[in-house]
């Protein structure tokens, strides 16, 4: 019923709408109306209300609720189902507990604060409290295990263009996995799977974007090599605003995946934006360091470089330090 109130006041913001059409619309009585507009206010809306006019949305919080969520991603197939917690320890761990006990395709798991983040290679995510976008999305592609990557350059694709709407130009793509503004990394994406030998029974996503985080908050050592959005625009940028144009992409770009068994979309917008194609790249893969220059990317996404010998080949995943960024000099 909060939900419903809520909606009502964000669907009639540029005038106010009294207390008793609420109730009519929404089937509850005045009292109902006023107690949740009173819970809503202490969440942080700024609702406008004036005798005999009724009630205004004047001001939202940047909160990542699920009921705020919901009502603006609308009935869409992924994010049509969203859990938003305050603390939790790492929402790819709470999507795994969800998915393996059947949540559905699209479920998305947003928390303000995660204190066991978790990145690549067993390293540990920095997530502080109300700054960041902290997300996971549950998938269950009828895809072959072989075929995972896919979803990180999916999701690379879907990062990259949310986040242009909103930041501009300097937003680029690091294969696989790692979104970057203006030659630092700003977020980074942990693709994980369950999976039989020939099929796949989950797959979580999970996208961490440092937002309106403080260099500050950073370890020292990461300091050199990460930044937020707020750091390079110089204000706070609106979390919700950002989570919305990404699961927006992000749903074009899959359900093209799946409708046509190809991504070309999202390879197509991998190598626009790319900060590693072209580059001299220095990639640890498989136990073993090669240093390349990246050519090009395959229409499945893996990177294809030409080695110190001039050889070219394929690589399918790895960490890659990219020549003149902050990381490899
Ligand atoms: C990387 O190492 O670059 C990947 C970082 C992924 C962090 C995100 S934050 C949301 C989700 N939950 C986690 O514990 N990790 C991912």
């Amino acid at each position: 019923m909060k939900r419903a109130v809520l909606e009502a006041l964000k669907k009639n913001k540029d005038h106010f709408i009294s207390g008793e059409e609420l109730s009519k619309k929404i089937g509850v009585t005045r009292t109902a109306v006023w107690k949740h507009i009173k819970q809503l206010k202490e969440e942080g809306y700024e609702i406008e209300s004036v005798s005999r006019k009724g009630y205004r949305l004047t001001k939202e919080p940047d909160t990542l609720d699920a009921n705020a969520l919901e009502i603006e991603i609308g009935s869409k197939h992924i994010g049509s189902n969203i859990h938003h917690f305050e603390s939790i320890d790492s929402t790819n761990t709470m999507a795994k507990k969800m998915a393996s006990k059947g949540a559905k395709e699209g479920t998305v798991i947003i928390a303000e604060e995660q204190t066991g983040g978790r990145g690549r290679l067993g390293r540990s995510w920095v997530s502080p409290k109300g700054t960041g976008i902290w997300m996971s999305i549950i998938l269950r592609p009828s895809i072959d295990p072989t075929e995972a990557a896919k979803i990180t350059q999916i999701t690379a694709a879907a990062v990259a263009t949310g986040l242009r709407n909103i930041i501009g130009e300097d937003v680029g793509i690091k294969w696989p996995n790692d979104i970057i503004i203006h030659k630092k990394k700003t977020c980074g994406i942990l693709t994980e799977m369950s999976a039989e030998l020939n099929s796949v029974n989950y797959i979580i996503v999970g996208i961490g974007i440092n937002v309106n985080v403080d260099i500050d908050e950073f370890p020292q050592d990461v300091r050199s090599v990460a930044t937020s959005i707020k750091a390079y625009m110089g204000e706070n940028v609106s979390r919700r605003e950002i989570v919305k144009d990404i699961l927006f992409a992000f749903e074009e770009l899959y359900l093209d995946f799946i409708d046509n068994r190809n991504i070309e979309k999202s390879i197509d917008i991998c190598k626009k934006y790319s900060v590693t194609l072209g580059k001299q790249v220095k990639i640890r893969t498989k136990g073993r360091e090669i240093i390349a220059e990246a050519i090009d990317l395959t229409e499945d996404g893996q990177l294809l470089i030409k080695n110190e010998l001039g050889e070219v080949e394929t690589v399918l995943s790895g960490e890659v330090s990219v020549r003149g960024l902050t990381d490899y000099v």
